[in-house]
């Protein structure tokens, strides 16, 4: 039944256009889902108010057209005019800001986007009846780690250290409040660790405006020669090399991971909410993934050992068996598919959907 299903579903991808919103794109249409794509491209390369760069290149990628409307979620009049102009099964909300550096500069505008555009969006979608969900939450919702590997179970929301973070946190809390006021709600939450890589076209990927703040994409710019060096934050950590250790997931198995979601959300005995981790369960150094990706690109990586970023935490990775048990879903590609594809989107894209 849920073969059936499937190939009925409309599903409404809020943020759509972003770096995780557009590969989950394509493997929804690639399984016949219909998609609605939401954005405000506050976040992602477009023409003003036009159809993204990103959603032009996931028509080239799957030859399917990706119907489009720039609203912004928190804009309850315009949301309600799509759910009433298509029969909408779902939602997957990506829909967010998501600088951690900069949600200490101007928090409002980050508990104003992210928290109060997600209610807005609850609302519009229960007015409609529209009650099935999957919610980009983040493996910063445990804070500092207090074991390894991190299971759902772990405590949430106690040191999470900036407000980017805490919105996650306070939706995930959200949700679980309107799941118990109503039983019809089913909601899943999935707890991204670091996602990175780009879909094997080479067409899609990570496009951060201005200077990188995540390792990735700093360390793919280094290498295309847009960057001088890399500066690894902190070499003093109780780690493999004694820099920070992370969870890194290809893109294109965390957007599986949504399909796998809505597959499980409709199933009929599903109710309520659940989190998932979505992690591949192993950890990797700074260097390590610096080592991986001069290997793979055959370009060296400039770097100097710096101080410790404020906030950071020495290592985190995910326990990823609930989501392998109960999603059927399990990360596949490893580290050198990550740093390839990484390097194919850079390559091609030097300046990212600019470039075109
Ligand atoms: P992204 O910035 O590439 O995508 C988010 C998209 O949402 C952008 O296209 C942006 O224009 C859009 N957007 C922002 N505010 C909006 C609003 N008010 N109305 C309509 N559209 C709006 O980010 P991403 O990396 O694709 O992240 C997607 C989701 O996953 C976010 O919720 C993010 O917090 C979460 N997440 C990301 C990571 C990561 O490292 N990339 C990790 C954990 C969780
Ligand atoms: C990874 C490692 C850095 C940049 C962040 C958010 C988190 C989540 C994903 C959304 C760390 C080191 C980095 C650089 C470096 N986002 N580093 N030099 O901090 O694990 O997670 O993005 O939910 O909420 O906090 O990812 O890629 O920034 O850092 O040495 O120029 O690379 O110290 O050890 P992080 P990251």
């Amino acid at each position: 039944s849920v073969e059936k299903m499937k190939g009925n579903s409309t599903i409404l991808v809020t943020g759509g256009a972003g770096y995780v919103g557009s590969h989950t794109v394509v493997e929804l249409l690639k399984n016949n889902y219909t998609v609605i794509a939401i954005d405000n491209n506050v976040n992602c390369y477009a023409t003003g108010k036009d159809k993204p760069e990103s959603l032009k290149r996931v028509e080239k990628i799957t030859g399917e057209s990706v119907t489009y409307y720039n609203v912004d979620i928190r804009d309850k009049e315009a949301l309600d005019k799509v759910f009433k102009l298509h029969k909408i099964d779902s939602v997957i909300h990506f829909a967010a800001l998501k600088a951690v550096g900069e949600s200490v500069q101007i928090p409002l505008t980050y508990y104003q986007n992210n928290v109060g555009g997600s209610s807005t969006l609850f609302e519009v979608m229960a007015k409609n009846g529209v009650k099935k969900l999957v919610f980009s939450s983040s493996a910063t919702v445990y804070g500092t780690p207090q074991f390894l590997p991190i299971t759902e179970k772990h405590p949430t929301g106690q040191g999470c250290t900036n407000p980017y973070g805490k919105t996650k946190y306070f939706v995930e809390e959200i949700l679980k409040d309107v799941c118990t006021s109503d039983s019809d709600w089913k909601v899943v939450l999935l707890r991204y660790f670091n996602p990175v890589g780009a879909h094997e076209s080479g067409l899609i990927g990570e496009d951060p405006s201005g200077i990188p703040n995540n390792l990735m994409p700093y360390i793919s710019q280094v290498a295309v020669g847009r960057r001088e060096k890399l500066q690894v934050f902190g070499s003093d950590y109780p780690t493999v090399d004694g820099t920070g250790v992370r969870d890194y997931i290809h893109i294109s198995d965390l957007a599986i991971g949504h399909l796998k979601a809505l597959e499980r959300m409709l199933q009929p005995h599903y109710t309520s909410w659940k989190a998932y981790n979505l992690g591949t369960g192993r950890g990797y150094s700074v260097l390590e993934m610096v080592k991986a990706f001069s290997e793979v690109s055959g370009r060296q990586i400039k770097y100097e050992l710096v101080e410790r970023r404020e906030g950071d935490i020495a290592a985190c990775y995910a326990d990823a068996s609930l989501a392998r048990a109960e999603l059927n879903w399990t990360a596949t590609r490893d580290i050198k598919a990550m740093c390839r594809d990484t390097w194919n989107w850079q390559k091609k894209n030097p300046k990212g959907f600019q470039t075109s």
